[in-house]
């Protein structure tokens, strides 16, 4: 896909502006870097080889990044078993982390006006990457743009260094791009889950149902529902429950500041589940968040919330199927407020960067999130890893 058309600061611009700073220093495009460098091409489905490609010369909109490391995100996993978005050839990787070695001259501060030099830590956000009326309409709901994008998820090009499971990438004209100094490398390997998991925090406070002293399921331990716990703890929510079928999971939900836990596979039935959730919860949640991917989970959600409640579900980015929910028990009689959550917009990666620090400041253990880390000729399987749902966060880092 051709990412060159557009002028995202311009877009951003309008939902930034409290956030804007005056330009600041020019950097110079003096970097040493090989002539050739490692790419992990998803070449076929199940199938990651490592390539060698010639580094492109950078223009003087684009960036070149060294990649520290990058998560793999179920996203990759369904890319690597099935290719849902028809991507193949492709390089995988969207969590990703580095460091600049070369910038255009163009270039002089990242999105938020912090200037930005060779030498600075970055992560990158959306990218819109064509011309587009209903991202002119609506600049803060970029990530519903038919032309969002975003690295690790474009069909291999002539750039090659399109996706973050390699030795670099380049980030092209009009991208998203943050710096990120002042964070660990796990912390900014989290930076782009988390930012997920802010967004449709965001998404469920706009059904105002979302409070201070709120008791709120999160259904799903994976990386995804354990940073979301996690942003509802920043927030100082601290009615939490979490359902999983994994005890390792729920230990960290547990850690993470979940109050109770449920392991559903420790119920003959689901109905007894519910009642021990509606005894604790004075007959349902206020508020619960759907974060499994699994169809049966995403029906029987509605069962664990109160009459007047809300659900705000992330669980399903891609096609897992269709899941059969009853409109007037589950919708109408109990006047549930339903909200979808879709990736996120710039905004919410500013958001999400405090969200990291504030975590740490109040002594959560986010970085522990990240439990394994794989060499780029390991990729395969550290795909397999994350299939058989072993540890929690699995990542690529360039050793
Ligand atoms: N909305 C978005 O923009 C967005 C972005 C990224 C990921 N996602 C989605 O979020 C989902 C979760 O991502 P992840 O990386 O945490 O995945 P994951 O597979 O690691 O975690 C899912 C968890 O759900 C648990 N689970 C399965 N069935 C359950 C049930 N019936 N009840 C309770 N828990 C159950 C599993 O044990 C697992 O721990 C994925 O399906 C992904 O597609 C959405």
């Amino acid at each position: 896909m051709d990412i060159n058309q557009i002028d995202i600061q311009t877009i951003v611009s309008k939902v930034m502006e409290s956030l804007g700073e005056e330009p600041k220093a020019q950097s110079n495009n003096t970097g040493h870097t090989p002539k050739m460098a490692k790419v992990a091409v998803l070449t076929a489905k199940e199938k990651i080889e490592v390539k060698e490609f010639e580094i492109p010369e950078i223009n003087d909109n684009e960036v070149l990044v060294k990649v520290e490391g990058c998560g793999v995100c179920g996203t990759d996993v369904h890319e690597f078993k099935n290719d849902p978005f028809d991507l193949i050839p492709v390089v995988l990787g969207h969590e990703g982390t580095g460091t600049i070695v070369k910038l255009g001259k163009n270039i002089k501060n990242d999105i938020m006006g912090q200037p930005l030099k060779i030498g600075d830590k970055v992560v990158t956000s959306v990218t819109i990457t064509k011309e587009d009326t209903f991202s002119k309409m609506h600049p803060e709901k970029a990530n519903l743009s038919d032309h969002m994008d975003v690295y690790g998820l474009l069909t291999d090009d002539k750039y090659h260094f399109n996706g973050w499971f390699g030795e670099y990438i380049i980030l092209r004209e009009n991208s998203s791009i943050f710096r990120v100094n002042d964070m660990s490398l796990k912390q900014r390997l989290l930076i782009e889950p988390a930012a997920v998991t802010v967004h449709a925090v965001e998404r469920a406070k706009t059904t105002g149902l979302l409070k201070f002293n709120s008791m709120v399921l999160v259904q799903g331990c994976g990386p995804i529902g354990l940073m979301l716990l996690s942003v509802l703890r920043t927030m100082g929510i601290e009615n939490i429950l979490a359902v999983d079928g994994d005890n390792q999971r729920l230990k960290m939900a547990q850690r993470l500041g979940a109050k109770y836990t449920f392991n559903f596979k420790d119920f003959g039935k689901f109905d007894d589940m519910l009642a021990g959730i509606h005894k604790i919860s004075g007959g349902g949640v206020d508020f619960a968040f759907q974060c499994t991917g699994v169809p049966s989970a995403a029906s029987s959600i509605y069962k664990m919330i109160r009459r007047g409640g809300g659900l705000c579900e992330v669980g399903f980015f891609v096609d897992n199927g269709d899941a059969t929910i009853n409109p007037h028990f589950d919708l109408c009689q109990k006047e549930i407020t339903l909200v979808g959550s879709w990736v996120y917009t710039f905004t919410d990666y500013a958001t999400t960067l405090d969200f990291i620090r504030r975590a740490k400041g109040i002594g959560l253990p986010i970085e522990e999130l990240v439990t394994h880390d794989f060499a780029l000729e390991d990729l395969n399987e550290a795909m397999h890893v994350n299939m058989r749902l072993e540890g929690i966060k699995v990542a690529f880092v360039n050793k």
